[in-house]
């Protein structure tokens, strides 16, 4: 329902536009795609594939790294302004934000790693996130100094610039994960759509060895892939950001098959779903199967 006021002056009624709305307009924001593709372009190229990508993905961990590392150094800011503003002890507020700002660091790998495997909407705010992020860690180094310096109170105004900065980019992060679903898993819902039981999928004959296709269980897209007698089922919207697996090529990892996503590489085991490498971080929703005698495969959702 849309949110309305009169206007005191007009007497008309205006719109009252929430929050994440105005900063929806970012997402349209075109001026930022110079940029963005210059800097993403880099980004992949420095880190190539490999185990450190992985590691910055968040990979072993199973979710992205960068918001747990982001934690971190928000945590030490804002526990800096705690102790600033009840005047609690200098050292321990500059060694709160020293440590916020070490741990910027590796959140900075982590957020750019991401960041460059993203569609362009999700880049243009994640651009504008890390200026804002950025401009904290400004703000912080600058207080720092003056607190060295011993100007305690041009130190500790600059920190709480720094905290206004560091929370708008806190905002805008949130609106990367919960609006625009960046990091989150997009294949999650896959198991609850499909009822319990097995179900026909298609004749055995039909599927092509060692092609992988697509077919549908009622509306849902599943990648399909006969190996010899083997069939393996994984949901064909890649947990990553939705890309369609079955365009995808099969590598082998470690002596078994898996899936690569033609968006963004990511690999998962085809007979498991298991990622094999990001920016994925969550598993991709696997069936198992099972032929029936007259040749035909049935599915059910893997336990
Ligand atoms: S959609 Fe990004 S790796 Fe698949």
């Amino acid at each position: 329902m849309e949110e309305t006021t009169r206007s005191r002056r007009t007497g008309r009624m205006a719109r009252r536009v929430p929050a994440a709305e105005v900063f929806d307009g970012l997402e349209r924001a075109t001026v930022l795609d110079r940029p963005i593709a210059v800097i993403s372009k880099q980004v992949r190229r420095k880190l190539g594939p490999g185990k450190t990508r992985d590691f910055l993905h968040g990979v072993p961990i199973g979710h992205p790294l960068h918001p747990a590392l982001a934690m971190v150094s928000f945590g030490c800011w804002l526990s800096a302004g705690v102790v600033d503003m009840t005047k609690t002890g200098s050292r321990a507020a500059r060694t709160l934000i020293l440590a916020g700002l070490g741990s910027a660091v590796p959140t900075v790998a982590a957020g750019l790693t991401d960041w460059s495997t993203l569609h362009r909407e999700q880049q243009r705010v994640g651009l504008v996130h890390a200026m804002t992020n950025a401009a904290a860690a400004v703000c912080y180094t600058g207080s720092l100094l003056l607190r060295m310096r011993g100007r305690e109170r041009a130190g500790r105004a600059l920190a709480y610039a720094g905290l206004a900065a560091a929370s708008a980019g806190g905002y805008l992060g949130g609106h990367m994960s919960y609006r625009q679903a960046a990091g989150a898993n997009h294949a999650e819902s896959v198991g609850h759509l499909v009822p319990l039981g097995w179900h026909d999928l298609c004749a055995l004959k039909e599927l092509p060895n060692g092609r992988p296709v697509r077919r549908r269980l009622g509306y849902i897209d599943l990648f399909v892939i006969r190996l010899g007698d083997d069939v393996s089922v994984l949901a064909d919207n890649c947990s990553h950001l939705g890309g369609p697996l079955h365009q995808g090529r099969v590598a082998m990892e470690n002596g078994e098959p898996c899936i690569v996503c033609p968006w963004h590489g990511s690999a998962f085991r085809i007979s498991d779903g298991r990622v094999t490498h990001g920016p994925a971080t969550s598993r991709q929703p696997a069936f198992q199967t099972r032929l029936r005698q007259d040749g035909v495969v049935q599915v059910r959702p893997a336990e």
